[in-house]
């Protein structure tokens, strides 16, 4: 099926569409029929990690879609434990091989991890290996500012996107304004704050949802879209996936925008534990 899904412009000179699939905890045979699902819905970008698990089953979605691999938009992640310089080159072959493709359209460090305090040196293996040719667009995910900064100035090169947790109970405003000064793509995380916070059924964004005659998922995603925000948002069904590419439709009002952008409850809103500074994960 082909959909008009609208796309952003990255630093480096590729583009990439609005919203991109994510895959936590969408595995073996059944992730298989929902990535290649989400396909034929019209997705392009598959959001993966290594520390999902699944890069292999991606990799057979992508092998048994009747879509050319030049269209698909492969993105994975550089885990805590291969932050070595020596270790990311490996990993990121090692990725490629287990997804079965020989480069990546987009590859990210997954978290800063401070306390290693080694992003740098992985950030120069991104750089390599795009070099390499085994990397088409490098970014970062969970970066804040002083990351950003560390890594930009230690080898000129800047990320183009930074995926991070944005959803309206946490919307991340001031790194958002950090990336767009740098020119830096945002990339939303749990844009629906995965089940916990519930921000699907709020009230707000029910009644906002209601008078465009959408859902609040679509609201959310054209919230990030009009902020210039890409959205990752997992879906293993179709009905939500098709949901979530159908937006290109409508136009929110500047109050409806600012009423979503009210619903901020600061660090409160945030996720558990995932503050980029505190976080730690090496799988
Ligand atoms: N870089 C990082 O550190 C990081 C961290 C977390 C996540 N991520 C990426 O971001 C992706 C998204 O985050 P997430 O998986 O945590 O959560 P999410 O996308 O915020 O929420 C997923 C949940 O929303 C439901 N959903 C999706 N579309 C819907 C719709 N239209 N209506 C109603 N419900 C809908 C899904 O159910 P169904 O499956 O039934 O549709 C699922 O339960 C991840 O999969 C991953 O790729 C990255």
């Amino acid at each position: 099926m082909s959909v008009n899904v609208n796309q952003f412009s990255l630093n480096d000179g590729t583009t990439l569409p609005a919203v991109g699939l994510g895959t936590v905890h969408i595995k073996g045979a059944k992730g298989v029929t929902s990535v290649l699902s989400a396909i034929q819905n019209g997705y392009r970008l598959i959001d993966t990690s290594t520390n999902y698990n699944n890069e292999g089953m991606v990799g057979e979605a992508v092998r048994r879609s009747n879509v050319p691999r030049e269209e698909l938009i492969i993105s994975s992640k550089l885990p805590g434990a291969a932050h070595d310089y020596d270790k990311a080159i490996l990993m990121i072959q090692e990725s490629l091989y287990r997804i079965g493709i020989d480069y990546f359209d987009k590859y990210l460090i997954h978290w800063p991890l401070p306390k290693q305090g080694k992003y740098v040196e992985a950030w120069q293996a991104l750089v390599d290996a795009q070099k390499f040719g085994l990397i088409k667009t490098i970014g970062v995910s969970n970066f804040l500012e002083e990351h950003l900064t560390a890594i930009i100035e230690e080898t000129g090169v800047t990320p183009a996107t930074n995926q991070i947790e944005r959803h309206p109970y946490f919307n991340n405003k001031a790194l958002v304004k950090v990336n767009d000064q740098k020119s830096i793509l945002t990339e939303a995380w749990s844009p629906f704050g995965r089940e916990i916070n519930k921000v699907l059924t709020d009230p707000v964004i029910k009644k906002i949802a209601d008078h465009y005659g959408k859902s609040p998922a679509q609201i959310i995603l054209r919230w990030n879209y009009e902020n210039n925000v890409l959205s990752v948002a997992k879906s293993a069904s179709t009905t939500n996936q098709q949901m979530n590419l159908d937006l290109f439709d409508f136009e929110l009002t500047a109050e409806d925008r600012q009423l979503l952008d009210q619903l901020d409850k600061g660090e409160e809103g945030r996720l558990q534990g995932q503050h980029p500074n505190e976080y730690e994960e090496f799988d």
